[in-house]
């Protein structure tokens, strides 16, 4: 599939976010609305931007009964967003509801495996003997043989997920930074080019773009790259 960049906008006011989509020319990015802005702002803040003409990731990361999920999910194909995050950890009655729910729609389901936040110990924490890596594979291989379309991964899994898992799926990767000696908070960082080789297909770029003095050239360099 072609290569795309999630920009995500991790800002806490509508108008920052509008005012950087309107400075952003490249229609291209898929946009990424999370907790903050949607707690906030809710449907208008994504009606807002598809007005713009993006697509919009939301990502709410949903984790609950399936039923909840099922209606969480009907309720994001309205929205008519493009793209929406789940937590693998739900379970495979949780994931095939969400599926049904999608229905025909184009909106695409992404897993969410283990959190990078998470520490070595929290396999032990769940009950299981497993590692960190071990778990994430298993969940992302369950996620996608049940017929879910992506996994939130990172640079360092994706290869791994990639070779392992037979079905083709979305690898969608943060913790991008377009130096190495620039991390912020993220621990497993790759630059664009790097964590395409590996085999990710949706760059989560935040910070990199937000903070940019000139966004249209930062965006125009890491496209560049990926050619
Ligand atoms: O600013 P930055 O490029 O680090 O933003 C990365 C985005 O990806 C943030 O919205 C963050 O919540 C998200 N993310 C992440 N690491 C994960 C999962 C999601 O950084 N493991």
């Amino acid at each position: 599939m072609e290569k795309k960049i999630a920009l995500a906008l991790d800002v806490e006011s509508s108008k920052e976010a509008l005012d950087i989509l309107k400075e952003i020319e490249d229609r291209d990015l898929i946009i990424k609305v999370g907790y903050s802005l949607f707690i906030r702002y809710g449907i208008s803040i994504i009606e807002d931007i598809k007005k713009l003409g993006y697509p919009v990731f939301l990502d709410l990361k949903l984790h609950d009964i399936p039923n909840t999920v099922y209606n969480g999910v009907k309720a994001a194909v309205n929205l008519e967003v493009d793209y929406l995050t789940l937590h693998a950890l739900g379970g495979e009655l949780m994931l095939q509801k969400a599926i049904e729910a999608r229905g025909s729609s184009n909106l695409k389901l992404l897993a969410v495996t283990i959190l990078t936040s998470h520490s070595e110990d929290y396999p032990e924490f769940l009950g299981s003997s497993l590692t960190v890596d071990n778990l994430a594979l298993k969940f992302a291989k369950m996620a996608v043989d049940i017929g879910i379309d992506g996994v939130v991964c990172s640079s360092h899994e994706v290869e791994n997920l990639k070779k392992t898992i037979d079905k083709s799926f979305i690898a969608v990767v943060p913790g991008i930074r377009l130096n190495s000696d620039k991390s912020d908070d993220q621990t497993r960082i790759a630059t664009p080019k790097d964590a395409v080789k590996k085999g990710a297909d949706i760059l989560v770029i935040g910070r990199p773009i937000l903070k940019a003095d000139n966004k249209n050239e930062v965006v125009k360099q890491i496209k560049e790259s990926l050619r």
